[in-house]
């Protein structure tokens, strides 16, 4: 069975795309099937991967009955496996307002859980109804964050998103916990350890214990460092294009505390 993990901050540029980029390629790498899925109609996830445009899109399956599930999913350069984005989700929220079709999203990965390790979604940098599938279809939520205050505010908007879907709660079926925080563009400055402090702080007294797996959230950096931006313009991972740049070390640092603590879980 698949676990699946969002990425998540309605604050745009604080790094979800990159980190499921590098996420993906870490753990392909190191032999698990991994499928990523583009919920944001920017397609930054699906331009990087260098996916087929004229495959069907993640919008196609939600919004149609007659598409080919095996023909939505492609594998990229990289070695995963995704589901395109398209620019027709800008109009998801006016589409999918049905109370059912909360629920697409989580359906479309359970019929698919055999056949992978992880599904990796890209959220949008909104609080929109894809984000709102993504609560249902998650087991784990990975907030990514950045040293502005827009994005720190971000955290506490996808805490009480994620506690009015709680299985607890009367609106829905959400078990989804916060496996931990990227801290993207990371630079040790006065202002860079501030940052970390209040995330510290935050997940200590205003993540629900409800939300929380059987270790805390962690709190994990990711350095500045300008072969992420090289890496994009070529649509590579930065673990491919410099495996050696402090980026690509601080992911799979990431990566392996996300494998050994989901292995604990
Ligand atoms: N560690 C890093 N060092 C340098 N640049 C980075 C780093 N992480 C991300 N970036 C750059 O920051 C920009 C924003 O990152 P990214 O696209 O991953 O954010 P996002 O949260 O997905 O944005 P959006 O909300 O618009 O989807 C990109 O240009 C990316 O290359
Ligand atoms: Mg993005």
């Amino acid at each position: 069975m698949a676990v699946t993990i969002a990425m998540a901050n309605q604050k745009g540029g604080v790094g979800k795309t990159t980190s499921t980029i590098e996420f993906a390629s870490i753990l392909t790498k190191l032999g698990k099937k991994v499928l990523t899925i583009d919920l944001d109609q920017q397609c930054n996830l699906t331009k990087n991967a260098e996916a087929d445009r004229s495959a069907p899109t993640i919008f196609d399956l939600f919004s149609r009955d007659d598409v080919d599930i095996e023909k939505a999913i492609q594998k990229v350069s990289a070695g995963y496996y995704i589901i395109a984005g398209s620019p027709e989700m800008s109009k998801a929220d006016k589409i999918f307002d049905d109370p059912t079709a909360v629920y697409l999203l989580d359906d479309l990965l359970d019929a698919l859980s055999e056949d992978y390790d992880y599904f990796l979604i890209d959220n949008a940098p909104a609080r929109n109804i894809p984000l709102n599938m993504s609560y249902i279809a998650a087991d784990y939520f990975i907030m990514c964050a950045d040293s502005g205050e827009d994005s720190l505010d971000g955290i506490d908007a996808i805490v009480s998103d994620m506690m009015k879907f709680h299985k607890s709660g009367k609106r829905s079926l959400s078990d989804a916990k916060i496996l931990g925080i990227v801290v993207s563009r990371f630079r040790q400055t006065n202002i860079g350890n501030a940052v970390i402090e209040i995330i510290q702080d935050k997940v200590e007294n205003d993540i629900p214990d409800i939300l929380k797996p059987i270790e805390p959230p962690f709190i994990m950096t990711v350095r500045e460092a300008a072969a992420v931006d090289e890496a994009k313009m070529v649509h590579k991972p930065v673990e491919t294009y410099k495996r050696s740049s402090n980026a690509a070390i601080d992911y799979r640092r990431i990566v392996d505390e996300i494998v050994r603590r989901l292995e604990e879980e």
